[in-house]
């Protein structure tokens, strides 16, 4: 094998993405993995890869500084793409400190491995960080969120997120460690743990449930498809210039309620019902606290500088994602049950 390539949390949604594309378009490539399993994480989502040569899962805790040194003593490790985080904003509010733990100390605990491991050369190595646009905070206006926007984040995920970016750079500057980070918006797709939006309002619409739409569902996000996203991490891997941020977007913003209605429409016509019926479990529910009203990325760097661009518009993407809930029933079942029922109690019952 050329590299020994580390992906952790490549059993979430996107890191499964990523694995799958680096290990189909990288045989040479040696694909680690690194995976703590938590209640996002699935190895149900590489069924169709594990079996590749190229492929290895260590059920690691990046908390855990023990256990991150003894990967890097089993692996001589080139390069890493770094997705492993609690990811969920409401889970954030409820719970803060497993984000503190996870996206933070979990993060200094790979950047202090990769600073020991590559202590000799650092020569073609390079530890990436995959962030998100909510770093941000909220976008004012008209404008959109550029690689130069001042960080303003304002839910615990956020400000998590924003403190692991903050100390990849400070890795950067003080150690030089090679490091490249990329901010991406909303992804949406196949595997999505539905907890979040899109895949919250498939499951609810197919079970004819109410769809809890927070505030008025004015909030604006910009949606990407999550291949498009993986897509993009494989070109800043290979092309991203070191120590420097991309801003990975949709250009394409929709408010939630939008999306929703959307939604409605795809179902009622994929599961034979009468126009309208999915559009009247729409319900309008307390709003998140501290909820950032707009983002919206401005991907001209990685276009211009990368030539990344999306392939899949949003309609497309939306209905293959429809589809992919649909024939994945079992997949869905088995998340749906038993934990999910439970969270989705305490974060509903009460809206
Ligand atoms: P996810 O919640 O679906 O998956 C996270 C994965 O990380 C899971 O497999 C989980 O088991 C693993 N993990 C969590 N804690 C861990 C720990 N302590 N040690 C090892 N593994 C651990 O998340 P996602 O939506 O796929 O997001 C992946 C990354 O992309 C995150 O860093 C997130 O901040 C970022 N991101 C997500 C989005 C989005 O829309 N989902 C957008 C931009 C950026
Ligand atoms: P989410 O998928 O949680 O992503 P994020 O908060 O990281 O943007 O939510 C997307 C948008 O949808 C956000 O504005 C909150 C809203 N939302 C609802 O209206 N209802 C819901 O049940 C959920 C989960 C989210």
């Amino acid at each position: 094998m050329d590299k020994t390539i580390l992906i952790t949390g490549g059993a979430g949604f996107i890191g499964s993405h990523v694995v799958r594309q680096f290990i189909y378009f990288y045989p040479d490539y040696l694909v680690v993995n690194v995976d703590k399993l938590t209640y996002a994480g699935n190895l149900e989502n590489l069924r169709d890869v594990e079996h590749r040569p190229n492929y290895r899962f260590e059920r690691v805790d990046i908390v855990d500084p023990v256990a991150v040194r003894k990967l890097f003593e089993k692996y001589k490790v080139d390069g890493v793409v770094h997705l492993a985080a609690e990811s969920h904003v409401d889970r954030s509010i409820s719970s803060p400190m497993e984000f503190i733990y996870t996206n933070i100390i979990g993060t200094v605990n790979l950047l202090n491995a990769c600073k020991e491991a590559w202590k000799d050369t650092l020569d073609d190595k390079l530890f990436y960080h995959i962030s998100t646009d909510e770093v941000y905070g909220t976008a004012e206006g008209d404008s959109f969120f550029t690689e130069s926007t001042a960080y303003d984040p304002r839910s615990p995920y956020s400000a998590s997120k924003a403190s692991s970016d903050h100390l990849v750079r400070a890795y950067h500057n003080t150690f030089k460690l090679p490091v490249v980070i990329s901010n991406c918006s909303n992804n949406y797709g196949p595997n999505q743990f539905p907890e979040k939006l899109i895949p919250l309002v498939i499951h609810n619409i197919k079970n004819m449930r109410e769809i809890p739409v927070y505030g008025k569902g004015e909030n604006i996000r910009d949606w990407l498809y999550v291949i498009d996203h993986a897509r993009a991490i494989d070109q800043i891997f290979h092309m991203g210039v070191i120590g420097e941020t991309y801003n990975i977007g949709g250009c394409n913003e929709w408010k939630n309620i939008d999306v929703v209605k959307l939604l409605c429409t795809i179902l009622d016509e994929k599961l034979d019902r009468k126009p309208g019926t999915s559009a009247k479990l729409i319900t309008y529910v307390k709003d998140r606290a501290g909820h950032d009203l707009r983002y919206a990325i401005d991907a001209s760097k990685l276009q211009n500088e990368l030539g990344w661009e999306t392939s899949v518009d949003f309609e497309k993407g939306l209905k293959r994602t429809v589809d992919w809930y649909l024939d994945n029933e079992a997949w869905v079942n088995n998340i749906t049950s038993g934990e999910y029922e439970k969270y989705y109690e305490r974060q509903y019952k009460n809206r």
